[in-house]
């Protein structure tokens, strides 16, 4: 297995997500979290694995001064043509995870990681790579697909014989991730480099809900109530995405 640099396939079909409801709350609850512990001045930000670059244009829209890396062309050009749109500047560097330390020396306030590990052969290689392109005193905001709701979810369609096959990985070509995260593994993992300080679930219930419902729903309601439970002690762990923010130990 190796990692899913997103062709444009997969570019055109996150680019749909991004227009609907789990775009939006997804970004709701990670800006939330963020808004909640960065400092009041501008921060050198690197988001990587950036994608379209909707956090990274939000963050320069705030003022902050970002570097967005990214392997996938099209996700690179799609994120370089919506700060053209926004007329806003940031610095896109076409790379994976894998060689950004022999590019960049400087560390960063922000490190940004979301929704990447899952893509990638092997998520827990690139901790240690993270840790050492945060500054001591900074923060690494972490997002990534989590296992415990999609056994919920298949639990819940009564989809047993993938339960029992313990069998939780998309499809080659679909947008389902290769590598669901256990959150216990991963915490374990992180625990010699970081100290978790917040973790919130991203979308607890909206996937759950029989799409009838979700379509009878307001979106401002919907970004209410996600928000309002996002660290909800019994429905956080089944945020079809979780967000650890984390400051190196
Ligand atoms: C689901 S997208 C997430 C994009 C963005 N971070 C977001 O939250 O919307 C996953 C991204 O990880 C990128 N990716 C895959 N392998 C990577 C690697 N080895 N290093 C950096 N990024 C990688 C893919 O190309 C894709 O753009």
């Amino acid at each position: 297995m190796s990692d899913r640099h997103f062709d444009l396939l997969a570019t055109r079909f996150a680019e749909k997500i991004y227009g609907g409801a789990k775009g939006a709350i997804r970004l709701a609850v990670l800006q939330a979290d963020l808004i909640e512990v960065l400092p009041d001045r501008p921060l050198r930000v690197l988001d990587i694995g950036a994608g379209l670059g909707h956090m990274s244009l939000w963050l320069a829209e705030r003022g902050h001064q970002v570097t967005l890396a990214e392997p996938a062309e099209p996700m690179l050009d799609s994120a370089r043509q919506r700060f053209a749109d926004a007329g806003q500047s940031a610095t896109f560097i076409q790379a994976s995870w894998q060689q950004l330390l022999g590019q960049l020396t400087e560390p960063y306030d922000l490190v940004i990681c979301h929704a990447v590990l899952e893509w990638l052969a092997e998520p827990h290689a690139i901790l240690p790579v993270l840790h050492q392109l945060t500054q001591k005193d900074g923060w690494l905001s972490l997002a990534f697909y989590n296992r415990d709701a999609l056994i919920y979810r298949n639990l819940l369609k009564g989809h047993f014989r993938k339960m029992r096959k313990n069998d939780m990985a998309g499809e080659k070509q679909s947008l389902t991730p290769q590598q669901p995260l256990d959150p216990r593994e991963l915490a374990a993992q992180l625990e010699p480099l970081w100290r978790v300080e917040t973790q919130s679930g991203v979308r607890v219930f909206h996937d759950y809900m029989p799409p009838e419902f979700q379509a009878r729903v307001q979106l401002a309601d919907l970004l209410e109530m996600e928000l309002a439970h996002r660290r909800h002690p019994a429905f956080a762990g089944l945020g079809r995405y979780l967000h650890w923010m984390c400051k190196p130990q």
